[in-house]
């Protein structure tokens, strides 16, 4: 409960920072399928001030890890001060890089249950190109802001037809929603 009220803390500061967020309803939806899936070692694009990753580490557990990656350093230096904080910092491992980069130099065989992709919108082709071989059988990739934002993912029906998997679109909260894509493998 304590860690919690801490989280809806993190989001509120975030709300009254102009921080980007995922609102508290789109971090339920995650925190249900992960929990849903039984995912365990999951992979976020995009920390800024790690809202969602303290919802996803919440959710995996406390044999679950994630990875989490953010490019801004004064984002990261935060987020890294809230996770100290919380509590679950044990199950978290916050890297500061280019996620693409970073992706690109990690052994081939470091896989994921699940990936959260929330960086730059118009780079989340290049994200999923770059995610895609690294997830596990029954595994799952979401994309967020995949109602408002969509128009920015230039190429992703085009990545969908192409690539073996089922998807949906999912409206989390009033103003935007979550792409949900399950590869076949
Ligand atoms: C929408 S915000 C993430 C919000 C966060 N997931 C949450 O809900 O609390 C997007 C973040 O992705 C970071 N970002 C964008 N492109 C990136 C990249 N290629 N590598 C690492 N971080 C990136 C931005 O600096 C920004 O902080």
């Amino acid at each position: 409960m304590e860690t919690e009220s801490f989280m809806t803390d993190v989001l509120d500061a975030c709300r009254s920072s102009d921080v980007p967020a995922i609102s508290c309803e789109t971090g339920d939806f995650l925190a249900g399928l992960v929990r849903g899936h039984g995912s365990r070692d999951t992979l976020e694009i995009g920390t800024a001030h790690g809202y969602s990753t303290l919802r996803l580490a919440h959710a995996i557990g406390e044999n679950g890890r994630i990875l989490t990656i953010e490019f801004s350093r004064p984002s990261y230096e935060a987020a890294r001060e809230y996770f100290a904080r919380s509590g679950l910092s044990g199950r978290i491992e916050a890297v500061f890089a280019d996620a693409l980069v970073h992706l690109q130099a990690m052994p081939t065989n470091r896989t994921f249950d699940s990936v959260f992709v929330d960086g730059e919108k118009r780079r989340t082709v290049e994200f999923l190109d770059a995610v895609w071989p690294r997830i596990r059988p029954g595994g799952w990739i979401a994309v967020d802001d995949a109602i408002k934002f969509r128009w920015k993912m230039d190429g992703l029906d085009g990545w969908l037809a192409n690539h073996a998997c089922e998807y949906c679109t999912v409206r989390t909260d009033p103003d935007d929603g979550v792409l949900v894509i399950f590869p076949k493998k």
